[in-house]
């Protein structure tokens, strides 16, 4: 008896579930909740009507299965229901204009560090990497750079607490040391990397900030080879409208030593109230010299058979002079109307 009705029930069950299936308007929507639920005929009210006709015995099973039943069809007609509003009310509106996704890009000091990595690459560097926490020997005393130097000192360079002779590394030239300790000549290396000093910030100064190095060790390395790969760094850098000069310079790791500089790229020495230049017709770009024979040296590369150049710059600094960007922080900000002009 039971077993039969069950059986009747899930019958309606799967027709029901068929026929809302293809339900897609309120009218049919309306058509099938008559079939189903309307007082006077409904299939799962004359259910009801006839449970008064069970015994006793069966009537409180019977009224279970059927209540089921009552509820799944109420709640299915529910959520037909609202998707079928839903639809009605929030059709789109073809006419109005697109949300605004912004799409994602790469900064402008990843663009400016992959640029000047390609230049190099291209000229047959390799890129190395070191480590932003450093011992104090590879960072200062195997680049020559002595006990009492003012670098050194607490209000220059970020100490680790508790960690005796380690340091933030405060250049990229302890690069140098770990790979000419590693490797032996020809040595030919770029290594673009942060590196931390402990400066205010201001316009020109950040705590952190990019630097890449480069380093080249050979057989008869001179300064004339030096010359000629700045040249060709800096003129498919900034266009070969761009002058460079060499002045007198001194690191302790380095010997000769020559700063850097590019003719204005703004004013190319013209304009004697230039804003970049400040009249003068040059920009400070970079550091670099011949390899101290200590340093070689200290790597066990014999300064008798080998000579080598370095160069370090300051990878926002030559986007500030590329651009024309006025001060280091606009790069930090994160200011999106800043960003995004690049990338
Ligand atoms: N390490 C120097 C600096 O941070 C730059 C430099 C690198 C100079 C290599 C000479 C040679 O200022």
């Amino acid at each position: 008896m039971i077993d039969e009705l069950k059986k009747e029930i899930e019958k309606v069950r799967k027709d029901f579930l068929k026929e809302i299936d293809q339900v897609l308007s309120k009218e049919n929507l309306k058509k099938l909740r008559d079939k189903y639920t309307s007082r006077k005929n409904g299939i799962v009210t004359e259910f009801m009507h006839n449970l008064k006709k069970l015994s006793k015995e069966y009537k409180p099973i019977a009224g279970k299965i059927i209540n089921e039943l009552k509820l799944n069809i109420e709640n299915k007609f529910k959520e037909v229901e609202k998707s079928i509003n839903s639809k009605v009310y929030k059709k789109v509106d073809y006419s109005l204009p697109d949300f605004d996704f912004s799409v994602g890009f790469s900064h402008i000091l990843s663009d400016i560090g992959t640029e000047i990595e390609d230049i190099f690459l291209n000229l047959g560097y390799e890129i190395a990497y070191g480590f932003e926490v450093e011992s104090e020997y590879n960072n200062f005393t195997a680049l020559n750079i002595a006990e009492h130097h003012p670098a050194r000192d607490e209000h220059d360079t970020f100490f680790i607490k508790d960690f005796e002779n380690t340091i933030l590394r405060t250049h990229t030239s302890p690069v140098q040391i770990r790979y000419m300790n590693e490797h032996k000549p020809p040595i030919k290396i770029i290594s673009p990397g942060k590196v931390f000093r402990k400066d205010e910030p201001d316009a020109t100064h950040t705590p952190v900030f990019n630097q890449v190095e480069g380093l080249l060790v050979d057989k008869n390395i001179n300064f004339s080879h030096l010359k000629g790969t700045l040249e060709s760094f800096i003129k498919s850098f900034f266009g070969g409208n761009i002058d460079l000069r060499f002045r007198p310079g001194y690191f302790p790791f380095t010997e000769p030593s020559a700063e850097v500089d590019i003719s204005c790229v703004l004013c190319f020495g013209k304009d004697p109230d230039c804003k970049i230049c400040k009249g003068t017709g040059w920009l400070e770009i970079l550091g670099s010299g011949m390899v101290h024979p200590k340093v070689l040296l200290n790597c066990n590369i014999n300064p008798e058979e080998y000579s080598g150049f370095a160069f370090g710059m300051g990878v926002e600094r030559i986007a500030m002079l590329k651009y024309g960007i006025p001060d280091i922080r606009m790069f930090y900000d994160n200011d999106i109307r800043f960003l995004s002009q690049f990338g």
